[in-house]
């Protein structure tokens, strides 16, 4: 079938559902979403959404932009983080007259708490500045946002599947979509496309990531051969469940909480003695390897331990609800009583579709690609440079979704219905048909494990030139074998087989992408810790890394870093 609408929207987790209820009611807009939308990954965020509202102690928005800078390890755009620092203020007022159920301070103000990298006055002591609703934020903005969607008469298309990004002459034409209810093949048409489909956790073995977050979007960028940027910058969290990557919110730091090594010592202290605990994640997760590596895991394992044991059962069952039956459930373990085995597992990706600060996606010469945008993980402003704060992601979600859904808005009578090359679900159709026809190749599943495995092995908190080197030959083969993969289910109905397929392609694709890149980067800068180059080098790699493939192979770009109001200085907390 062919659907037609102005503005399609790929992706209903915040940043696309916070766009498409911007244009509603003003142009035709629909969103389609690869999981019912409010399973979307967004909702798993747990600790926070960061505004100097200053409810509970002073604080500024020129503080919130400085730390975003520096966590960032001065590779953030810094008209960016203006942006998002200065608009925090309005933008979660705006979430509480929508009805988020924040937590609440005695005098009925909205509740902040602490978090990583967040400081008073330019580093000097960690400050207050995360707003929260216990330990299921992005749950309730996600809910939020969705009633305010429906509301508003989105019409929504729920696990769709996107295929292909249709493009002519360099103008956007719309999308191919595989529906999973029916096995079809779609041709949706419109003027503006915008990718807001998450992120790509699922290229690394232990991930708090959901399994739908495959990078769809990221890859289909590439694969038309426009760049992607700054994609060697993966950030690991702190606080994984040992062994599942299962999040634990680093609000529960933020709340008191902290890590202990197998001599039970608060080892933070050595790495960050300002803030502890509350370093930013880059800091944190290496300081965790560090003691493993050092023999100082817990009886010399690969894992150490939370301490929540001292905060009291009322705390926990306030502000800390989520994590602690998760903790129950997953472990058998009680966070009032016990202490939880804890390692870093992959969380966010600072890299992906380059877009100007409206959302507009821009190709390797900076100029904007008509009609097409991306917002939030999926995209790479670049705020959060070579490392995120927490709590700037569901924040980055709904002030630049708004931007983008905005600057749509404002173009889209200068933006043409493009006629799409005929029929444009045809080569799609016809890949699949060839994937579920093939019965002697590999099980996808298979392939996918070994990903993963070599990313964790070779690409994650430490990297070095020889296991680089590794990781890259290793996708080469990947991809080969995948090339002749087999589907076991070949049915019609919810073959979520053939998007465990569909889906593998997608992740070598990224894997590929950030392993070049971080190969290409001789400095260790934020998440990207180069073992045999220890330092932080801005004479050479103070510039964003853009990644693109060419019928040559992958080849490598720049981009300059903006930089407005804090200039690089070394980073200690
Ligand atoms: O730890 C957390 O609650 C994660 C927050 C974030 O990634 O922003």
């Amino acid at each position: 079938m062919i659907f037609k609408h102005d503005v399609l929207i790929v992706g209903a987790g915040l940043a696309g559902l916070r766009a498409a209820t911007e244009v509603a009611g003003k142009a035709d807009v629909a969103l389609l979403s690869k999981v019912y939308p409010t399973r979307s990954h967004s909702g798993a965020a747990q600790g926070g959404i960061a505004a100097a509202l200053e409810n509970e102690e002073p604080d500024s928005w020129e503080w919130h932009m400085y730390d975003t800078v520096k966590g960032a390890d001065y590779l953030s755009d810094q008209d960016a983080a203006e942006i998002l620092a200065k608009d925090a203020i309005r933008a979660v007022y705006e979430l509480e007259h929508m009805g988020v159920p924040f937590n609440r301070t005695p005098e009925g103000k909205i509740a902040q708490r602490f978090f990583g990298g967040h400081t008073r006055n330019f580093g000097e002591a960690a400050v207050k500045r995360i707003c929260y609703a216990a330990d299921r934020s992005g749950r309730v903005i996600m809910d939020t946002l969705y009633f305010d969607a429906v509301k508003k008469g989105i019409k929504i298309y729920p696990e769709f599947h996107v295929v292909d990004l249709v493009y002519r002459d360099g103008q956007v034409a719309g999308v191919v979509a595989y529906e999973l209810a029916t096995g079809e093949v779609h041709f949706f048409h419109s003027r503006v496309v915008l990718l807001a489909t998450g992120g790509y956790g699922k290229v690394y073995k232990v991930t708090s990531n959901a399994f739908a977050s495959t990078g769809d979007g990221a890859a289909l960028v590439y694969r038309l051969g426009l760049p992607l940027q700054d994609m060697e910058f993966v950030q690991f969290h702190p606080t994984g469940i040992w062994g599942l990557g299962v999040l634990i919110t680093e609000a529960a730091r933020g709340e008191g909480g902290v890590l202990r090594n197998g001599q039970g010592e608060r080892f933070m202290e050595r790495y960050a003695p300002t803030i502890k605990d509350l370093a930013p994640r880059d800091m944190v997760s290496r300081a965790i390897y560090t003691e493993m590596a050092q023999g100082r895991g817990i009886n010399g394992r690969d894992y150490v331990h939370l301490d929540l044991t001292h905060l009291g059962e009322k705390k926990l069952a306030e502000r800390l609800s989520d994590i602690s039956s998760f903790v129950k459930i997953y472990l058998g373990l009680d966070p009032a009583k016990d202490l939880i085995p804890v390692h870093p597992t992959c969380h966010y990706m600072m890299g992906g579709i380059p877009v100007n600060i409206d959302g507009a996606v821009t190709d390797e010469k900076d100029r904007a690609v008509p009609g097409l945008y991306a917002a939030g993980e999926c995209s790479c402003i670049s705020l959060h440079g070579a490392n995120r704060l927490g709590c700037n992601s569901l924040l980055d979600l709904v002030v630049f979704g708004r931007r983008a859904g905005m600057h749509i808005l404002e173009n889209l009578d200068k933006t043409p219905w493009i006629d799409p090359p005929e029929p444009p679900e045809r080569e799609a159709a016809g890949r699949i048909k060839g994937l579920l026809e093939n019965r002697n190749g590999e099980k996808p599943v298979f392939i996918r494990r070994e990903l993963q495995q070599t990313m964790m092995d070779g690409c994650s908190v430490f990297r070095d030139e020889a296991g680089l080197r590794k990781v890259v030959e290793t996708l080469a083969e990947l991809e080969k074998r995948a090339c002749d993969m087999s589907i076991e289910n070949c049915g019609k109905r919810f073959n979520t087989d053939l998007i465990d397929g569909l889906e593998l392609r997608n992740l070598l694709s990224l894997a590929r992408a950030i392993a070049v890149s971080a190969l290409n980067r001789t400095e260790s800068r934020g998440a990207h810790s180069r073992e045999d180059y220890p330092a932080r080098d801005d004479e050479h790699w103070l510039k964003h890394t853009l990644v693109r493939q060419t019928d040559q192979g992958v080849a490598i770009g720049e981009r300059p870093v903006r930089i407005t109001r804090f200039q690089p200085k070394a980073r200690t907390y």
